[in-house]
């Protein structure tokens, strides 16, 4: 795993958007993974001026979001689909047909998880993969415990998730108890994975990851398993870690 050690979330943002950029102008058509959540807001606020500027174009991209929420409508500000129209596919050329997030609203969810393999194959696979981290060491929805051999599922949320999720709802009662999430092993199938950790909060979980074994109950940690990888830290994230 390669670490690059930045000062702040700005920083954190801005080499993440550098790196995408970057493998977006050496594919010809880049499929990306991408992430909800705090963490890449700021890399898509600089992707989309990276577009606006005309140094990078999403024509030809196709992206694939790591997870939804199961029972909430697409149209709900909690969705992410909501939140990915709103905070980065709206105001980026990427055609919308290319543009992909499992939903959480069918009836036969199995079918579901298994259809949003194939289309991700039939893709090509991901070149690269944004992921965040929760405060419990889990990457997309794939909570503590989650076998690493798991394909697309739909998991329950434990507790601590539901309880950090809950600052964008009304009241923790709202927040879904289900999501459809890429398993790890999807996640794993990536060509290259950019991993992005800002603050303390984060630190607890930075440190099983540096310093600790690969373990299920860490979901994170399956990562050191992959070739190429980058983890984006900041300081506040890497407060509790003892790097070299
Ligand atoms: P955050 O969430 O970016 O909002 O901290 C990350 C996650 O829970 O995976």
């Amino acid at each position: 795993m390669k670490i690059i050690q930045v000062k702040d979330y700005q920083a954190m943002s801005e080499k993440a958007c550098e790196i995408i950029v970057e493998r977006m102008q050496e594919l010809e058509k880049p499929v990306l993974g991408l992430a909800t959540g705090s963490t890449p807001e700021g890399m898509y606020e600089c992707l989309i001026k990276k577009n606006k500027e005309g140094n990078v174009s999403f024509k030809n991209t196709s992206t694939f979001n790591l997870d939804e929420y199961v029972g909430i409508a697409e149209e709900d500000p909690n969705s992410y689909h909501y939140f990915m129209h709103d905070k980065f596919l709206d105001h980026v050329d990427i055609e919308e047909e290319n543009s992909h997030l499992p939903s959480g609203l069918e009836k036969d969810m199995d079918k579901e998880c298994k259809e949003y393999e194939q289309m991700i194959r039939d893709a090509g696979g991901i070149d690269l993969q944004v992921l965040g981290i929760g405060v419990n060491g889990h990457i997309g929805f794939n909570e503590p415990g989650t076998p690493f051999t798991k394909e697309t599922h739909v998991v329950e949320l434990t507790d601590s998730t539901r309880k950090a999720n809950s600052r964008y709802f009304a009241s923790i009662d709202e927040v879904p108890t289900h999501a459809i999430s890429m398993g790890p092993e999807t996640i794993m199938q990536s060509k290259e994975i950019l991993l992005l950790i800002s603050g303390e909060n984060k630190a607890d979980a930075v440190a099983k990851l540096i310093e600790g074994d690969v373990s299920e109950q860490v979901p994170v940690s399956i990562l050191k398993n992959h070739e190429n990888v980058t983890l984006i830290v900041d300081e506040a994230a890497l407060s509790k870690t003892k790097i070299k």
